[in-house]
């Protein structure tokens, strides 16, 4: 895989400091509420598995998998629902886990979908954001780092389905993905 990258844009030791002072910070912030962290597949599996291991108080986890309307490059907004929810979020203290907001409309969808089931509170974390593609505001509570437009994959994060499995965040050659515009 290493061939097809042109470089680390962070390294995984990053990675995980930084996930480990939001960890820090949610824990301050959940106490005695036994968070729902919702992770939306799949790139943020990765992340989750090390978020939810420095969150130091009781918290379970639950999983949606989602998939936008339009063409391969640029979402749409209206997001479609492939799994939903086991858990009933009704009165529930959510906090939605994502790997990387971009336009912000999958993300400003799937609140607006989560908050008319009245959970107590809604939270988003994230663990990257391209303020350069955002199409709408959301406010991110829980920020790891913002990146540049550039195609980036590793830590979760796919080109094609590949590439999840690289340790650090890194960008793709661009003959790799040949002008495919997206991350
Ligand atoms: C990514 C990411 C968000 C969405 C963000 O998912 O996990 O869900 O794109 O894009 P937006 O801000 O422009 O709406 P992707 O479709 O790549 O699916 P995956 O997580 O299964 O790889």
């Amino acid at each position: 895989m290493m061939p097809d990258v042109e470089k680390i844009l962070i390294p995984s030791e990053e990675i995980q400091q930084k996930v480990r002072e939001l960890g820090g910070r949610i824990t301050e912030d959940y106490r005695d509420k036994n968070p729902l962290l919702v992770c939306i597949l799949r790139g943020a599996v990765i992340v989750l598995g090390d978020l939810m291991r420095y969150i130091d108080l009781p918290c379970e986890i639950d999983f949606m998998d989602i998939s936008s309307y339009g063409t391969g490059t640029s979402s749409s907004g209206v997001v479609r629902i492939l799994k939903d929810l086991e858990e009933n979020i009704t009165g529930r203290h959510v906090l939605i886990v994502e790997d990387i907001i971009d336009t912000g409309l999958t993300l400003s969808y799937l609140k607006r979908s989560l908050l008319a089931r009245n959970p107590a509170s809604l939270e988003i974390f994230a663990l990257l954001s391209k303020p350069s593609r955002r199409r709408v505001e959301i406010e991110v509570k829980y920020l790891g780092f913002e990146v540049p437009d550039e195609f980036v994959v590793g830590y979760g994060l796919d080109y094609a389905g590949a590439y999840r499995n690289l340790p650090d965040i890194c960008v793709l050659k661009p003959e790799v993905f040949q002008g495919d515009g997206k991350r």
